[in-house]
């Protein structure tokens, strides 16, 4: 009777150590991925950047999607003075200027989703990415942009963006002050999980 009685206490707390143990090792597996976004598209992330604040976010959008990153570099540098780099970049934009990028994405054709990042120049998007739009075909593809800029918002950068590339669905952008900061880390986080449903 005194046996019955032990075996009566052991098997529940076996059962129950059982179960403790296999809830922990399922949260540990879903710990592990926490963060990341799981997308069957192949997902490029391209930017601009001259400062780079623009390159930070992108490097924060390719952690959580594990898209490939494409950095747009112009084969003539921009001027290291600000001032200079300001006055430039008026002219260019005013001349509606294509400045000559490095390189071409190897295969664009793979990717249906593009990350498109600039800083705004001039309440715009930046020269390289005018080019890099003309001369990698987006059609048929979704972008997202994404633009960071120093108090001045977007202004026109997202609607030029799809004026650029329209055979492209231009989803809504989402714009960043400098390099953004926690909150808009997490903003970052949402957008992107809305953006690729
Ligand atoms: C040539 C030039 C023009 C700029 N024009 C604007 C503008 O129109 N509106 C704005 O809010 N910020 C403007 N800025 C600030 C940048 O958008 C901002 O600092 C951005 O985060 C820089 O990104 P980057 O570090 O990736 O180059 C300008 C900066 C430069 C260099």
């Amino acid at each position: 009777m005194k046996k019955i009685n032990k075996l009566f206490f052991i098997i529940p707390a076996v059962v129950i150590l059982a179960a403790a143990g296999w809830f922990a090792y399922r949260f540990s597996q879903t710990s592990s991925t926490e963060g990341a976004v799981m997308s069957d598209k192949n997902i490029l992330i391209a930017y601009y950047s001259y400062s780079g604040n623009t390159e930070s976010i992108a490097k924060k959008i390719q952690a959580k999607t594990g898209g490939d990153l494409f950095e747009i570099k112009t084969v003539t540098p921009y001027p290291k003075d600000y001032n200079t780099v300001v006055e430039q970049a008026q002219k260019e934009k005013q001349a509606d200027f294509y400045p000559e990028l490095q390189e071409k994405v190897a295969d664009i054709a793979k990717y249906d989703v593009v990350f498109l990042g600039t800083p705004v120049w001039w309440y715009t998007m930046a020269p390289p990415v005018k080019t890099f739009i003309k001369e990698n075909s987006l059609d048929g593809k979704t972008v997202i942009p994404f633009c960071t800029h120093g108090g001045g918002g977007a202004s026109a950068t997202f609607s030029d963006m799809a004026k650029l590339a329209p055979n492209a669905k231009v989803l809504e952008g989402i714009e960043i002050y400098e390099r953004g900061n926690a909150s808009t880390d997490n903003e970052l986080n949402k957008w992107i999980e809305k953006t690729l449903k």
